[in-house]
């Protein structure tokens, strides 16, 4: 009897994933047989659980908030964008029994907002909020693009200067405070920050946004959220949340696992339709 791959998302909490969802679609729309669950597991189970889901036969799982960083330190070998991320979002069982881990956080970010949205990074101004680990999985990806200018800006400034630092063979990282950013202008302004899952925005100066410019919150929300209002009212082009990075990163994953690339448009404007919301 063949018995159906299994894969699962592990966080905690993890009620509200969209995750299971994503991945049954993108398993019907590519005929995949596969199974995919969402697991709540405490961070001091982690390692246990992990070890019992490859043991068990399990091919492949995600892990969000707050697994990434002990997904990371549990992989044998990692990718090359997980390593840079110091987190990893994808685990995948290899045909030598071992485990490696991957990071598709960035990349699914790079491809809404290049490929979905037609958002230049090549030569633009870009201006990221947050030092945390959520900006730590998206800079790699964003540096590979060539931007003319990579500001992070963090609450804590400090924090925005070690990150610069543990990227600088990469690419040139300028840190600052929110204050610095008065006077300076952008393209893009990636919200990185976990601020928007309190509803609060990060105390920004006025006229940041470039004419045309646009916003992208990496959280997303059945209603528009600080960010994305905050951006809307700078009249920004897009004011985008991350429900589209959402729906590539796990595309990416299922890459990863499947070796298949499911087609990610329909299925962004139908979590959009769902939750009563456009593009844009
Ligand atoms: P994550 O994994 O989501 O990035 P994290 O590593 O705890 O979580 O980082 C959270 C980030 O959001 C930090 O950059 C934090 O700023 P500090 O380093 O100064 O704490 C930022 N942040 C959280 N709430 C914020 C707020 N209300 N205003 C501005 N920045 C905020």
């Amino acid at each position: 009897m063949n018995k159906i791959d299994s894969y699962a998302v592990l966080g905690f909490p993890v009620k509200h994933s969209k995750s299971p969802r994503i991945h049954q679609l993108f398993a019907e729309q590519t005929q995949q047989q596969v199974k995919y669950q969402a697991i709540e597991v405490p961070p001091e189970q982690f390692d246990d659980f992990v070890t019992r889901f490859f043991a068990d036969g399990g091919k492949g799982l995600n892990c969000t908030l707050p697994l990434k960083e002990l997904a990371w330190a549990y992989a044998d070998s990692k990718t090359e964008r997980a390593e840079l991320a110091k987190a990893v979002n994808t685990l995948v069982i290899q045909a030598n029994g071992t485990i490696l881990g991957d990071n598709t956080d960035g990349c699914g970010l790079v491809r809404d907002l290049t490929l979905n949205h037609a958002i230049t990074l090549v030569n633009a101004k870009l201006l990221v909020l947050g030092a945390g680990g959520a900006t730590r999985g998206i800079l790699a990806p964003i540096i590979d693009y060539k931007p003319e200018t990579l500001v992070v800006a963090n609450r804590t400034v400090e924090k925005a200067y070690r990150l610069a630092e543990d990227f600088k063979s990469i690419g040139a990282i300028t840190p600052a405070g929110f204050n610095d950013l008065a006077g300076k202008s952008f393209d893009l302004i990636i919200n990185a920050t976990s601020a928007s899952l309190t509803d609060e925005l990060p105390v920004l100066p006025d006229a940041i946004l470039a004419a045309g410019g646009n916003c992208y919150d990496l959280a997303y929300s059945n209603q528009p959220t600080a960010f994305v209002r905050w951006g809307k009212a700078q009249e920004a082009c897009n004011s985008l949340d991350g429900l589209g990075m959402l729906v590539e990163q796990a595309a990416e994953a299922f890459y990863v696992w499947r070796g298949i690339r499911p087609e990610t448009k329909g299925v962004i404007d139908l979590l959009n339709a769902e939750r009563g919301m456009g593009t844009s």
